[in-house]
């Protein structure tokens, strides 16, 4: 016999090398806090069904408060031997209350619906934690974009200069990334609100036991429907993964561009120090690390959704030994992003950003030739051939190395009669800004109203 849950039907112990592969609590003591609760729970339904006596369950919760309190304190952790989170607290309960009345804790439950349980418990109250850290990284984004409200900046497709817009339209398209993602969290939260407890190993419980009380009293709003689907079904932790691994993706797109931002070439922002580090070798160096970790480790969280989803695939109900794979990467990406988003917001809150050289660079590159066939449809030119003529303008600029509003009355003759002189009207970075005027456009007083329902939405939380 030895002292694993299940040793009865053996032998002797396992051998070490199988004890040293099956071990969990390296990484499932996290969720001590949420095994003590649902012990409660379970206690108390099992007094319910009259399978305790008052005193009994008064012992039980009071040795559980006990076991609590020592697990807070440190005072008591998993041993070598202990398997798992569920076989330590076991052994805690006992060691507390007695083999007598702890040992009557177990019935009607399983490792099997309490782990599925637990790990809904932990990833709800984590991904309402991420979901804070992503909010005050939004919220920084509104503070760059209420400061630098009406400064131009290039627009890039295919990274080339494409069209002005407002440097604060740009940070705002981040903004509405990240919160889908807080959307994406509380949608995937009100999924995930079903208890698994009381569904047994796969098949239910047979001492009515009442799955709904136990749901209720862990905060869930629904006892799950089948017991098989509850215990073998994780494809809440691989929405978890996969949300959160988006969270880490729509960030390294912001981290790659400060990193083009930040370089002498683009010089669109200036680093903070306290938000930059230096080389131990080149005395000038500032590099963006906080950017450069979030664009690596964007490929850590989209690792941890691809090995979940690869444990998930094909496994057979109901619950396999394999599940127990499903916990490292989902808890990875939750303490990766606990410790990124912080940083980067930081990183965020204080870029400084070189309105005078984004406010140049914004019309250069041709980038109000669009501008010039607008203007020409506004004057009854189909647009196929208002674009040929603004076409033709860019050729003539780049043959002479001018730019569109350096052309003479006579040149703009000279490509196209249509072209009056009053399509210089057009030529200027606020006219251009300010003719975007349709909802979702760049003008300024759209973007006024965009940052207005932004702040709304963090507000709302
Ligand atoms: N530690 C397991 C897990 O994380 C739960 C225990 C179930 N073990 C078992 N042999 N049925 O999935």
């Amino acid at each position: 016999s030895n002292s694993a849950l299940w040793g009865a039907r053996f032998e002797g112990g396992p051998a070490d090398a199988l004890a040293a592969l099956s071990k969990s609590t390296q990484f499932d003591w996290r969720l001590a806090p949420h095994d003590i609760a649902g012990s409660r729970a379970h206690a108390t339904v099992l007094h319910r069904a009259g399978l305790l006596t008052d005193e009994e369950l008064a012992d039980m919760l009071a040795g559980l408060d006990r076991l609590a309190a020592d697990v807070e304190s440190g005072a008591f952790g998993p041993a070598p031997a202990d398997e798992d989170v569920h076989t330590a607290l076991e052994r805690g309960l006992i060691e507390r209350v007695g083999p007598d009345l702890g040992g009557k804790l177990r019935a009607g439950r399983s490792r099997n619906d309490q782990i599925a349980t637990l790990l809904r418990m932990y990833l709800r109250e984590s991904a309402r934690t991420v979901g804070g850290l992503v909010l005050d990284l939004v919220d920084a984004l509104v503070g760059q974009a209420s400061a630098h409200l009406d400064a131009a900046m290039p627009g890039r497709t295919h990274l080339q200069h494409a069209q002005p817009v407002l440097l604060s339209h740009h940070l705002l398209a981040h903004a509405w990334a990240l919160l889908r993602d807080v959307d994406r969290l509380r949608d995937w939260d009100r999924r995930t609100d079903v208890s698994p407890y009381g569904s047994g190993a796969l098949a239910g419980s047979s001492l009515g036991l009442d799955p709904s009380f136990v749901a209720s009293y862990l905060g869930f709003s629904a006892a799950a429907e089948n017991s098989i689907d509850a215990t073998a079904s994780r494809d809440f932790a691989a929405e978890a993964a996969f949300v959160l691994a988006m969270i880490g993706v729509d960030v390294s797109r912001i981290a790659e561009e400060v990193i083009l931002w930040a370089t002498k070439e683009f010089s669109f922002v200036i680093l903070d120090d306290a938000w930059s580090t230096g080389s131990s070798i080149m005395p000038q160096k500032k590099n963006p690390d906080i950017a450069e970790l979030a664009r690596g480790k964007a490929g850590r969280l989209v690792g941890n959704l691809t090995g979940l989803m690869m444990t998930l695939k094909a496994l057979p109900l109901a619950y396999n030994r394999d599940l127990q794979e499903d916990k490292e990467p989902v808890f990875d990406s939750l303490d990766t992003l606990h410790v990124l988003l912080p940083a980067f917001t930081g990183m965020v809150a204080t870029l400084r950003f070189q309105t005078e050289r984004l406010e140049e660079l914004a019309p250069q590159g041709f980038s109000l030739a669009t501008d010039i066939a607008e203007w020409l449809v506004r004057q009854g030119v189909p647009f196929r051939s208002a674009h040929e003529v603004a076409g033709a303008c860019v050729r003539l600029c780049e043959s002479r190395g001018i730019e569109l509003w350096d052309l003479t009355d006579d040149d703009l003759a000279s490509v196209s009669p249509a072209l009056t002189p009053a399509v210089r009207s057009v030529l200027s970075v606020p006219g251009a800004l300010a003719s975007r005027s349709a909802k979702g456009g760049t003008a300024p007083d759209r973007v006024r109203e965009q940052l207005d329902a932004v702040r709304a939405a963090v507000a709302a939380g």
